[in-house]
C-alpha cells in the first residue's frame, strides 16, 4: 500500500483553509493508503512560542485530527517531537540541500519579511532550515503522497530535490514523494482581502474562518465578504477574487463544481448565505466531536502514547538506512 505523510502546525487556530485544503482530504486518503498524520510542533518553534500555549495547542491540534474524521485506529496519528528521529534525519538533509536553495523558499522570505516589518529583528536560524526538517518528516515515512494546500508545493519541490540529490550521492535510499493538491479550495483566500491566502497570522480576524468558531460568528464572516460591486457571479480569480473564492468554498463544502455553482446564483447575497449555510453544516460535527474528546483527556494521551509508537518504529529505520548510506560508523 501506497504511504501517505502530512503535518500541521499546532499554531494560531485551525482555519477553513487548513480545513479544506489539507485535513479533509488526509481524512479521505486514509482510507486507501497507509497514512501518518503529524502535529508539527517543531517547526511551530521556529517563531518562538509561550510554553504554556504550544503544550495545549498540541493538544488541542491532536484532538482536532480525530474531530475531522482521522481514526487512529486507521492511521498513525502523532506529535512530531514524540519521534526524536525527524530532527536527526533533519540534520543529514541540511548537510545535502544548500544554503542557495534554502534562501529561494518564498515562506521563508515572506515569513522573516514580515517578522522585520513588525519590528521583531530576531530572525531564527530554524526558520530559515526549516524545509530540511519538513523534507525529514517526509522521507522518513518513505511517503509517496503529500497531501497538502497550494501553498506548500515549493517545500514539496525541495523535498524532492533533496532526496534525489542524497540518492544519486549515496544510493538509493529514499522514495520520491508527490505533492497531492486539492482540485478546489486549495488556496482559500481571505474573506477581506480575497487576493490574499487566509492565513493563521493574517491581521484580518474578520477574512479568517476558523474552524471552531461559534457558528453565529462564521455567519457574520461570510455576510461581510468582500466581493465587488457588478452584482455579478462568475468564476474568474482575476476579475472577481472575492466571488471566486465564495464558489471555490461552497463547492468544496457540498463536493460540487465552483463554476457551475455560479450559473445557479444572480445575486451575492444568497450566494453568500448559501455558502456559509453549507460550511456550518460540514463543521458542526467536527466542533461536537472536538469538544468530547478535550473532556476526555485520558483517551486523547492513548491515542497520542500509541501514535508515538506506531510512527518511530518506521522512523528509525529509515534514519537507520540514511546513515548506513552517508557511512556512519555503527554503534554494535
Ligand atoms: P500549516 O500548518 O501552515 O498548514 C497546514 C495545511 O493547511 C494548508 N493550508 C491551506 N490550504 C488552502 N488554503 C489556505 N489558505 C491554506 N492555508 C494553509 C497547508 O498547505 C497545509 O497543507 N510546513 C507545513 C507543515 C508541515 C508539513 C510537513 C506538511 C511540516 N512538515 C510535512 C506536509 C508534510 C505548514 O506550515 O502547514
Amino acid at each position: 500500500m501506497t504511504r501517505v505523510l502530512s503535518g500541521i502546525q499546532p499554531t494560531g487556530d485551525v482555519h477553513l483553509g487548513n480545513f479544506l485544503g489539507a485535513l479533509r482530504q488526509w481524512a479521505i486518503d486514509q482510507h486507501t493508503h497507509d497514512s501518518f498524520y503529524t502535529a508539527v510542533d517543531l517547526h511551530a518553534v521556529t517563531v518562538q512560542q509561550d510554553p504554556l500555549e504550544l503544550r495545549s495547542k498540541t493538544l488541542e491540534t491532536m484532538a482536532t485530527l480525530v474531530a475531522v474524521g482521522l481514526d487512529p485506529e486507521v492511521c498513525t496519528l502523532f506529535v512530531q517531537s514524540h519521534v526524536p528521529c525527524h530532527t536527526e534525519l533533519s540534520w543529514l538533509l541540511e548537510c545535502t540541500v544548500s544554503f542557495g536553495e534554502l534562501r529561494r523558499m518564498t515562506q521563508f522570505k515572506d515569513k522573516s519579511a514580515k517578522q522585520s516589518d513588525s519590528g521583531q529583528e530576531h530572525v531564527s536560524a530554524g526558520l530559515f532550515t526549516y524545509p530540511a526538517l519538513m523534507a525529514a518528516d517526509i522521507l522518513i515515512y518513505d511517503a509517496d503522497r503529500v497531501p497538502v494546500g497550494d501553498d506548500q508545493r515549493q517545500h514539496l519541490e525541495l523535498t524532492r530535490d533533496i532526496a534525489e540529490r542524497f540518492n544519486s550521492r549515496y544510493g538509493e535510499t529514499f522514495v520520491l514523494p508527490e505533492a497531492a493538491i486539492p482540485k478546489i479550495a486549495a488556496r482559500v483566500m481571505d474573506l477581506q482581502e480575497p487576493t490574499n491566502k487566509m492565513s493563521k497570522s493574517s491581521e484580518s480576524p474578520m477574512g479568517t474562518v476558523g474552524i471552531f468558531e461559534e457558528t453565529s460568528a462564521i455567519a457574520k464572516k461570510f455576510k461581510r465578504a468582500i466581493t465587488d460591486s457588478e452584482n455579478q457571479v462568475r468564476f474568474d480569480f482575476e476579475a472577481k477574487p472575492g466571488v471566486t473564492n465564495l464558489l471555490s468554498i461552497l463547492g468544496a463544502a457540498t463536493d460540487r463544481d465552483p463554476e457551475s455553482l455560479a450559473d445557479e446564483y444572480h445575486q451575492y447575497g444568497p450566494l453568500k448565505n448559501d455558502t456559509a449555510e453549507a460550511i456550518i453544516t460540514v463543521l458542526e460535527p467536527v466542533q461536537n466531536r472536538r469538544a468530547e474528546l478535550l473532556a476526555d483527556p485520558a483517551e486523547l494521551g492513548r491515542i497520542i502514547a500509541r501514535g508515538a509508537e506506531k510512527a518511530s518504529e518506521v522512523a528509525v529505520v529509515t534514519v537507520q538506512r540514511a546513515k548506513d548510506a552517508m557511512g556512519f560508523l555503527s554503534a554494535g
